[in-house]
């Protein structure tokens, strides 16, 4: 089996970042929730562990925490933030509220460590915590101390236990990473072995042995995922795996055409259902956001099932991501989230072990490369995302074929001008949403009551948070022009400058 790294997970804003981190070093690291401890501890495999932070506190009742003897596995642990309070308050050493809370920059001074090896003193790094570590446990020493005199960092060098009150995996702290690859190569010794090429060829043997003479279905969407998994399944399968490709009616410009024809240069045989007049008449009349979802959620699986017929395994591009269990820990109950490749229909076919994913080992950084590898087109590969329900979460209201139309026809003028840009690949997402109300105008000398168009553009590196772009003035003028120039029944275009939080990145 492959040597990992696994962070047991309190709930941490930035439990994701650490194990793509460490991945990103060549060693593959998982995420487990805090209430696994005793099987991680046990599995042979894992070969270091990483506490994470969280928003709780040591001193509340109920907070999530692990047994003593956990610390006594010959597993090298780091805990980060709230895991440092946890290897301090756990093992007998002081932790206090801290009257100096510490939130953003902060300089601290390092000592001599094998974690620091190879990093200058003073570092500059992300601090975000109220509780600190005022004494060490006793077997433990001081390694780094804040400007405030503020315990940083701790080592119990025998035990190979440490723990950093700042976050090494956020771009912000300088040189994370070389802290990542002291503990990963130095301390625990990993050998690195996590790259896509071994992936590819372990993963061929694994999905033939299981799918043997079976059919294969799955559905296409043009996305990344779908498309580099029918790609990927296409090579060791052939004609055994059928791609369905459901046009929903919410799609963009031409986005049925071209995704029908990029899977025909990609030698790939899709089966095209055009369900676009059952989706809109299911919508007919419903404003709300979340009753749209479902009513295209349940719309889809019914159309899919229905052409898939009998299925003996059911393909799907499922991300790691998606399967987390998430550790809430904010209120009473910790929750698991849905999600929608983990409805019902699906459960069965997980049940009667039908399911094949692929990629639910992968971040999405992880599935475009072996895109690459696959030698799928880089405009496929970088395509920005688009959200399952489409159009339906743009045009807000009430989706009329007229409305998709408007919208469809401004958002063709942005996608056209910004692709020209230079910056493209900069941007998380760019598109347009149609607002439900309509504002004066006045075109030639003729005064105009129409619509209003709102250009979203941001810039993220996972879509958990977002910044608006900057866009240069001269662009969105011209886009702006050809809006209204262009597209009847728009008088008007704005700029969304919100960001995420407190604003998500769709509209609805
Ligand atoms: P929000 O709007 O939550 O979006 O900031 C974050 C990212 O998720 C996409 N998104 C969706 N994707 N089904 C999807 O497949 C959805 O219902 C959905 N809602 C939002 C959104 O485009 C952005 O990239």
């Amino acid at each position: 089996m492959r040597e990992k790294v696994t962070v047991l997970d309190f709930g941490a804003q930035y439990s994701q970042l650490i194990a793509r981190r460490i991945r990103e070093l060549g060693v593959y690291c998982e995420i487990k929730p805090f209430w696994e401890n005793e099987n991680v501890k046990k599995d042979p495999d894992v070969k270091a562990i990483i506490l994470s932070g969280g928003p709780s506190s040591v001193f509340e009742k109920n907070s999530p925490s692990i047994p003593a003897d956990f610390f006594f596995s010959n597993k090298p642990i780091l805990g980060i933030c709230y895991g440092m309070q946890l290897i301090t308050h756990i093992l007998k050493g002081e932790v206090t509220h801290s009257e100096v809370k510490e939130y953003g920059f902060s300089t601290i001074r390092l000592k001599d460590s094998i974690l620091f090896s190879n990093l200058k003193s003073p570092l500059k790094v992300w601090m975000s915590h109220g509780d600190v570590v005022k004494k060490v446990p006793s077997s433990f020493s001081i390694i780094a101390e804040s400007e405030n005199k503020l315990i940083a960092a701790i080592e119990d060098s025998k035990n190979k236990i440490f723990g950093v009150q700042f976050h090494p995996e956020v771009t912000h702290t300088e040189n994370g990473d070389k802290i990542f690859e002291n503990f990963i190569f130095k301390i625990a010794n990993i050998k690195p072995n996590w790259n896509m090429k071994t992936f590819i060829e372990e993963k061929t043997i694994e999905i033939k042995e299981f799918v043997k003479n079976r059919n294969v279905v799955t559905a296409v969407s043009g996305g990344v995922d779908s498309t580099v998994l029918s790609v990927f399944l296409n090579k060791i399968l052939g004609k055994n795996l059928h791609c369905i490709f459901v046009n929903n009616g919410l799609l963009r410009k031409n986005e049925p055409e071209e995704v029908c024809l990029s899977f025909e240069r990609l030698n790939i045989k899709v089966n095209y259902i055009d369900a676009s007049k059952y989706f809109i008449k299911r919508l007919r009349k419903v404003t709300n956001p979340e009753k749209k979802r479902k009513i295209i959620g349940d719309a889809f699986l019914k159309i899919f099932f229905k052409e898939a017929g009998k299925i003996d395994i059911l393909a799907q591009g499922t991300l790691y991501p998606d399967v987390i269990e998430s550790v809430s820990v904010k209120g009473p109950s910790m929750t698991i989230k849905t999600h929608h490749n983990r409805v019902k229909g699906i459960l069965k076919l997980i049940k009667e072990n039908k399911i094949l994913e692929p990629f639910k080992e992968l971040f999405k950084d992880e599935v475009r490369k072996i895109g690459t590898e696959l030698g799928i087109p880089e405009e496929i590969i970088f395509r920005q995302p688009f959200p399952g329900p489409g159009l339906a979460v743009r045009v807000l209201g009430e989706i009329t074929e007229e409305r998709l139309n408007i919208l469809r026809e401004a958002d063709s003028i942005l996608q056209e001008e910004i692709k020209k840009e230079p910056f493209y690949r900069n941007l998380w997402q760019s598109f347009c949403v149609l607002l439900p109300v309509k504002s004066v105008g006045v075109m030639g000398d003729r005064r105009t009551y129409e619509n209003c168009i709102v250009l979203r553009i941001v810039e993220s590196k996972d879509g958990m948070t977002a910044n608006w772009s900057e866009i240069p003035n001269n662009v969105l003028r011209r886009i702006s022009s050809r809006i209204v120039n262009e597209v009847k029944k728009i008088n008007r275009v704005v700029y969304d400058i919100t960001s995420k939080p407190p604003g998500t990145i769709e509209w609805e």
